[in-house]
Order: C-alpha cells, then structure tokens, then sequence
C-alpha cells in the first residue's frame, strides 16, 4: 500500500479519458477515495466501473463556474475534505499563428489556464481549513520550452500552467498545502484526435505513437510522487529524458 494516498480524498478533473481514467483508478487501488469529473458522464461510469471503492462521478465542466462550484459543494458533502486537487482536465490545439480562431484560442485557454486557476481557487479554503492538501496542475513539457512546432497557443496556455504554479508555490508556503506541476510529453490518448485542429496532425501523430509513454505509465508516475515528489513532476523517464534533450537543443 502506498501510505501517501490511502484514505485520501482525491478529485480529477478530465477523469473519462486518458491519463485523468489512468489516475483515477490507480489513486483507487492506493485506497484514495476518488472523484472523477468530466463532462461526460456514460464515460465516467465506464472508468468508474473500473475503479476500487466506490468513487464519485459529478459530471463538470471545468469551464462553467456553476460546475466547478456543485464538484467542490459535492465532495465536502459527502467527505468533508478534500486533499488532493488534480487539475489535469485539458485540451490540444494545433495551428500556426495565423490558422488560429480567436474562439478556439479563448476556449483552449478557459480549459486549460482559466479553469485550472479557478479550480485551485476553488477548493482553497477547504484545505486552509485543515492547514493542507496538495494541489497538482497537469502541465506538458510544453510548459517548460516550445516541444514541437504549430502549437504556440497551447505552449501559452501550459507556460501559464507552470507560471501559476510557481507563484501558488510560494504564496502557499507555510500553509501546509503543496503544489506540484506535472509534465508529461507525449503519450498515448485520445488528445491527439479530440484537440481543436487535430485532423492536420493525424499523420504525424500516427508515425509516433509506438514510441509514446502510455496513460497508465503516466498515471504510476504521477501517483508515485502526489505530495511526496519534487515541484516539477515528470511522470516517466521518458518524458524526463525528452525535456533533458529538449533544453539542450534550445
Ligand atoms: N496526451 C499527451 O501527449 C499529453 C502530453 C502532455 C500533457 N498532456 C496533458 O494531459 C492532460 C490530459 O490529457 P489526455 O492526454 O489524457 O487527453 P484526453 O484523453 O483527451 O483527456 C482529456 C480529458 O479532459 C476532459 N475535458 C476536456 N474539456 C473539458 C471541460 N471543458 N470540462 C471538463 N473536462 C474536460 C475530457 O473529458 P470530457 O470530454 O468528458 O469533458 C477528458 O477526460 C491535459 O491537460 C493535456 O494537456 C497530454
């Protein structure tokens, strides 16, 4: 039994699919007890069944304060804590500089900055009142330096990730409440067809899918060091080794 997870109270956000499904069930055979939310709630169920213990579905979208609001009102309902906040619920969007819409430049950025912000806002005061709790933004190595070329929005929108983490770091400090930013690079989920503008990169994507880290690969790692690990959180050795040989050439 890993004893930093057992009893815990956990929410995931982006839990009906890849990486979030992945952490939700692992964080469920540690013994937390685990809330998924996602806006699809047929596939909640589905990870849910999954899942040791009885976990939570609220179905949510991160987006709509009304949402983020009932997810927090349910969990302290029902559990009266929270102690782990993972913020991992997030979106792609490929394009040029020019090919990008204001609106999906706007939406991408309310998934995956605005909401995170929010989220962390939001479950703030139930882990003051305990004096902790561990808050975990889902960031890329794309929240580190530019991984690859045509995504200069979504490197924004995780630099912004990173960049709120580190400042939450240390308005937190002494508060007893942890924060962590985690850093996957390429793994293998439905991100790469459900993204704003995925159809342009379905050829690329195909050619490297054999070497990409798997959900579960990136759900152990990310498990392995919830409250326990360093601020930066790479999941897996490869994405470790992927930002070393990044930043080398940058
Ligand atoms: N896959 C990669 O290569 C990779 C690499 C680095 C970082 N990441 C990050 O890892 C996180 C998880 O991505 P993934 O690869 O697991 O992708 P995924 O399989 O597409 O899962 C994304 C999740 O986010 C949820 N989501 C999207 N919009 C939402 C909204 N408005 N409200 C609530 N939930 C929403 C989706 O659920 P619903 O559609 O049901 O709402 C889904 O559960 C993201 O933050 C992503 O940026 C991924």
């Amino acid at each position: 039994m890993h004893a930093q997870l057992d009893g815990q109270v956990v929410i995931v956000t982006g839990a009906s699919s890849g990486i979030g499904a992945a952490l939700a069930r692992v964080c469920s055979v540690r013994g937390a007890r685990v809330v998924l939310a996602a806006r699809r709630a047929d596939r909640l169920a589905e990870v849910a069944a999954l899942c040791e213990g009885e976990p939570d579905c609220v179905p949510c979208d991160v987006t709509r304060a009304e949402d983020r609001r009932c997810l927090v009102d349910a969990v302290l309902s029902r559990h009266g804590r929270i102690d782990v906040l993972v913020n991992n619920a997030g979106i792609a969007l490929y394009g040029s500089l020019e090919e990008t819409t204001e609106a999906g430049l706007r939406h991408m950025f309310e998934v995956n900055f605005f909401a995170v912000f929010l989220m962390a806002q939001a479950v703030l005061p139930a882990m003051r009142n305990v004096g902790g709790g561990t808050i975990v933004n889902v960031a890329s190595t794309g929240g580190l330096l530019a991984h690859t070329t045509a995504v200069s929005a979504y490197l924004a929108a995780k630099h912004a990730v990173v960049g709120m983490s580190r400042g939450l770091l240390r308005d937190l400090d002494g508060t007893g409440i942890s924060v962590q930013v985690v850093c996957p690079h390429l793994t293998d989920t439905d991100f790469f067809e459900v993204g704003i503008g995925a159809a342009r990169m379905s050829e690329a994507v195909q050619a490297v899918r054999g070497k990409m880290d798997t959900p579960e690969e990136v759900a152990e790692g990310i498990a392995n060091q919830i409250g326990a690990g360093p601020f930066v959180v790479f999941p897996t050795q490869r994405s470790e080794a992927a930002y070393t040989r990044l930043k080398e050439r940058s």
